[in-house]
């Protein structure tokens, strides 16, 4: 899918189910390689990037079977290496490094790939696993890494909060030879969940979802079932996509604690929400949102990958707006293709202030990244006209049947 006709001009009405968290999924499947016992893993949205994932796993030699759920059998991995072909395709694939370390003693992958959204070095995952005893050599655009025996466990003090630093860290930790304490850990909902998963499977993780995560290594897996958390922005994007068009929608299979502070922004900007377990309401009752003043931030703060659909919001909205994004450098491609929608804005430097427009009109737009591209969409549905929308294989990466979802709301939406 490369090129989406939007009809805008639509209010997003009615009922959604919330597809398994790809940023919790993804890490998940390669732990798998920890263990040499079967795994099985549902809740797992159908993703290219969680194809690609698969793909990297059957390269190494795992068994995989796709039916309701996911069996992974790694048992029979006997391969190290891992191309650029495929590593190159997602940023995800760097977590592959830890698990093939910490089991066969060395690791040969290309560096990792992933959406364009500033320069996404890899210093901290390295620095994490230098700490805890691998010998690593980058030579051209291949890791080379090797560890003798075991990870040792060590205390590690991260200067910057990474996810993906975190969850390299913990992989390696897992069957190494005593404690190892992430200090400064990232605590988001995905790292509580690759925990829980882990723990089930034998490890001796604590204080996951805190900025302490202490690990006692253990010297061996077992196998094991785990149920994927919701996506947390999937939902985010969903309730902003009512938010914006004068909506009104339940959000259904979610989980609203992982949310409070996309929550809160949106009932600041004039929704009335309600969430219950695993639910939450969003209602505009034909109001225009008003517009935000936010900031994005590492868990429990906005996500930064839902700064974008908050710009949307913002340019829709009443008043001015402005968003700071804290987290990428280069992660407003998408506001251009705004601009030519009729977006009244201005970047400057690492903010978007927005003046409010009552209606972006149609055009002819380009997606460059996973969440710009669910932004472009958005707001194809509400603009005036029928919009081109470009490079649109970068929402296939990240949301289950977003299109068959939005149409079910009332978009019109049709692949060209
Ligand atoms: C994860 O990326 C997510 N990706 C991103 O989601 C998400 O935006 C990001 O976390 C922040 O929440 C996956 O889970 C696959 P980081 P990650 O390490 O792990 C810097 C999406 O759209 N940094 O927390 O790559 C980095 O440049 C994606 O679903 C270093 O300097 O993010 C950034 O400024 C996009 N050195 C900051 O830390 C490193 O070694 C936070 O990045 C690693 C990161």
């Amino acid at each position: 899918m490369n090129q989406l006709s939007i009809t805008g001009n639509k209010t997003l009405n009615g009922n959604v189910i919330i597809s398994g968290s790809k940023n919790a999924a993804l890490p998940i499947l390669f732990m798998t390689i920890l263990t040499k016992e079967k795994i099985k893993i549902s809740n797992v949205p159908n993703l290219t990037d969680i194809q690609i994932a698969l793909k990297l796993l059957i390269h190494l030699g795992a068994k995989i079977k796709q039916k309701n759920n996911l069996q992974i059998d790694t048992s029979t991995i006997n391969i190290f290496n891992a191309p650029n072909y495929l590593i190159n395709k997602i940023r995800a694939s760097i977590w592959i490094l830890g698990p093939l370390l910490a089991r066969f003693g060395q690791a040969h992958i290309s560096l990792p790939g992933g959406c364009k959204i500033g320069d996404r070095p890899i210093d901290l995952h390295l620095y994490g696993l230098t700490q805890l005893g691998a010998i690593i050599n980058v030579k051209g655009k291949y890791i080379h890494a090797y560890i003798k025996g075991r990870f040792q466990g060590k205390y590690i003090f991260m200067e910057k909060i990474s996810v993906g630093a975190t969850i390299t860290i913990m992989s390696a930790a897992i069957l190494a030879q005593g404690l190892t304490i992430i200090d400064n850990a990232a605590c988001e909902p995905e790292i509580i969940d690759v925990a829980k998963f882990l723990n089930s499977i034998g490890a001796n993780i604590t204080g996951a979802g805190n900025k302490k995560i202490y690990i006692q290594g253990v010297s061996k897996l077992t196998g094991g079932k785990h149920t994927i958390i919701p996506d947390r922005i999937e939902t985010g994007t969903f309730l902003i996509a009512a938010t914006i068009s004068q909506g009104y929608i339940i959000c259904h299979q979610t989980e609203p604690k992982h949310l409070k502070t996309v929550l809160m922004y949106l009932s600041k900007s004039g929704a009335k929400i309600r969430t219950g377990k695993d639910w939450i309401e969003l209602d505009m009752r034909g109001k225009r949102p008003k517009s935000l003043n936010v900031q994005t931030a590492p868990y429990p703060g906005l996500p930064t990958d839902m700064q974008s659909q908050f710009t949307l919001l913002n340019i829709i909205s009443q008043g001015i707006g402005i968003i700071t994004e804290n987290i990428f450098e280069n992660r407003f491609i998408y506001a251009i293709e705004l601009i030519k929608m009729g977006a009244k804005l201005k970047i400057k430097n690492n903010t978007i202030i927005s003046y409010g427009t009552q209606n972006l009109i149609a055009s002819n737009i380009f997606c460059s990244d996973l969440r710009g591209a669910a932004t472009l969409i958005l707001a194809s549905c509400i603009a005036i006209g029928i919009t081109i929308v470009n490079h649109t294989y970068h929402i296939e990466r990240g949301y289950d049947s977003f299109l068959q979802k939005l149409n079910k709301l009332g978009a019109d939406i049709k692949i060209i």
